[in-house]
């Protein structure tokens, strides 16, 4: 089995977060799935966003949720990050949807925006089948089971014991955190759990590190989500190398 790779926030190494460039950058570094947040103006239009405020990946100020969709469309999202990406806008969710559905799957981390909207834009481009949705709140999460249940659920293996994750959240994927502190749940106990659950597995890790890539490989994880594409991709390109004799 090959470990596929999340793309999260696109390739935001080289590209600034949660655009196209980042989303284009990544799927040519060898990424499989585009991990993206969602939320939503003031009225009503769903967008590819990450903070609360459009602060810091815009030269804008202020909440999304309290700004309307002209203003939004009319935000630089490039040039913070460097001046090569001046005049990248925002993306809105469907435009992107659409521009990238038949070349990658999708993670869509829903951080606070309208379910049934979401749901209605997977819908209408019948993309269904390729994305899994998480999301920190429980409110988001428990809103996208409802409004698109044929949408794979993925969750956070904290959020309970299998049983929880698979009846309360109909999960079929969980999600691990790789980290250096207490925070850390990527253990192989952890990982031979969710699998005997019958769970999917993922790592979230925002490192490089020779060695967990090794573990993701060795414990059968089906996915990382990492900010490193090109890294990941160049450990399981030479696992699936020929070896001189
Ligand atoms: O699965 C969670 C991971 O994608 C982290 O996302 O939005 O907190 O950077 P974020
Ligand atoms: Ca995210």
């Amino acid at each position: 089995m090959m470990t596929q790779i999340a793309c999260h926030r696109g390739a935001r190494l080289c590209a600034p977060e949660n655009t196209c460039p980042a989303f284009e950058a990544a799927l040519a570094q060898g990424g499989d799935v585009l991990e993206f947040d969602v939320r939503q103006t003031r009225d009503g239009v769903l967008y590819v966003m990450h903070d609360e405020t459009v602060d810091r990946t815009t030269n804008g100020t202020g909440p999304i949720a309290e700004m309307t969709s002209k203003e939004v469309d009319a935000l630089d999202a490039g040039a913070w990050f460097d001046t090569r990406f001046a005049a990248t806008p925002v993306p809105r969710l469907d435009a992107f949807l659409d521009a990238f559905k038949s070349r990658a799957a999708f993670y869509i981390e829903v951080k606070w925006a309208d379910c049934d909207a979401i749901a209605q834009i997977i819908h209408r481009l019948d993309i269904a089948a390729q994305c899994y949705t998480c999301s920190f709140s429980e409110e988001m999460h428990l809103g996208m089971l409802r409004a698109a249940p044929d949408v794979a659920q993925m969750v956070h293996w904290r959020r309970g014991p299998p049983e929880v994750l698979t009846e309360k959240f109909d999960a079929t994927i969980v999600e691990f955190y790789a980290s250096d502190d207490a925070e850390n749940d990527f253990t192989l106990e952890n990982v031979r759990a969710a699998q005997a659950a019958g769970l999917a597995t993922q790592v979230y890790s925002d490192t490089v590190s020779p060695a967990l890539f090794a573990q993701i490989r060795d414990w059968g994880v089906g996915c990382l989500n990492t900010d490193h594409v090109s890294d990941f991709h160049a450990f399981r390109t030479a696992q699936d190398s020929p070896k001189a004799p």
